[in-house]
């Protein structure tokens, strides 16, 4: 399975801070935003790894990020000129996917989860149709909202509804088989001129092979798209990593875990960053796991 790491958009609901920057390279807490949904698509063990900016943006991703093998994976980059929907990041990746099926994270989102792995390597495995994550929140208007029957089968998708019909969003996160190409290609753009990941997850839902999973009270899903939320996310991170000492959304540490890197490769991480708290925590790290060994 390859991955889509899907960082385009103008960031309008940040400004200014994005005037001058992308959204999905602002702080959230000690790492850049786009760590998080990095760290998530190699816990669910993907290595061929697609990031798409705005064309004006891509340098500064590259200077962060390099060529993956830091991480022990490998990045290709391309472009979405404009904002022209989620759903656009297929036809863009198309050729490079070459009919392999692909797990989709979206720059801004963020998941924290015990089991977070083990869901994630479920997901990739299941070989037809897609899977999406929902999560309950309180304001579902700003978000594709999932309704379900009374057996908790999903019956609708909706983008972005002004009157939600429930309170299950559907997060940043996407696993697809390998005809989301095909089914990508047939996504007409939306009232807003959008072609829309919703609509396209409606059409796995239609034809009966979408799975729904619920994100329960165990779990933290945070978008850093408003500065409230961006604040909110800074704060949790803050929180369990000052509190446990436990690192979240570190694609070293991440990389480490799936066996992508070994540990002098990720004390190489920590010490490049030793005046830092994460630097320490990432040798940290690298020395318990050695000392379990
Ligand atoms: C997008 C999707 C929406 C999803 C959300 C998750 O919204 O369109 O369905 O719930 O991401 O972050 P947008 O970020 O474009 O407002």
């Amino acid at each position: 399975m390859k991955g889509i790491l899907l960082s385009g958009g103008s960031g309008t609901r940040l400004h200014p801070m994005t005037l001058a920057t992308s959204k999905q390279l602002l702080p959230v807490y000690d790492k850049p935003m786009i760590y998080y949904p990095l760290s998530t698509l190699i816990l669910a063990g993907i290595r061929d790894i697609m990031i798409i900016t705005t064309p004006h943006d891509q340098e500064q991703f590259k200077r962060l990020l390099g060529d993956g093998s830091q991480f022990g994976v490998t990045f290709t980059y391309r472009s979405q000129p404009n904002p022209d929907g989620i759903a656009q990041a297929f036809l863009i990746g198309e050729d490079w996917l070459d009919g392999a099926p692909c797990a989709l994270a979206l720059g801004d989102n963020l998941i924290f989860a015990d089991h977070l792995p083990l869901m994630l390597r479920e997901a990739a495995l299941r070989e037809k149709g897609a899977t999406v994550f929902a999560y309950q929140v309180r304001d579902p208007e700003r978000y594709g909202v999932v309704t379900f029957d009374e057996k908790g089968q999903a019956l609708d998708i909706t983008e972005k509804p002004a009157d939600p019909a429930s309170n299950w969003a559907v997060t940043g996160l996407y696993f697809y088989d390998h005809r989301v190409c095909d089914m990508a290609r047939q996504v007409r753009p939306s009232a807003r001129g959008e072609l829309e990941i919703t609509d396209l997850n409606q059409m796995y839902l239609d034809e009966g092979t979408l799975q729904v999973d619920l994100l329960g009270r165990g779990c933290a899903w945070l978008d850093a798209g408003m500065p409230d939320s961006l604040m909110q996310a800074g704060t949790f991170v803050q929180a369990i990593q000052s509190r446990q000492g436990l690192l979240v959304g570190s694609p070293a540490e991440a990389a480490f875990r799936m066996g992508f890197i070994d540990a002098e490769q990720l004390r190489a991480h920590g010490r490049k960053m030793s005046k830092t708290e994460l630097g320490r925590m990432l040798l940290q790290v690298a020395d318990t796991l050695r000392s379990l060994a």
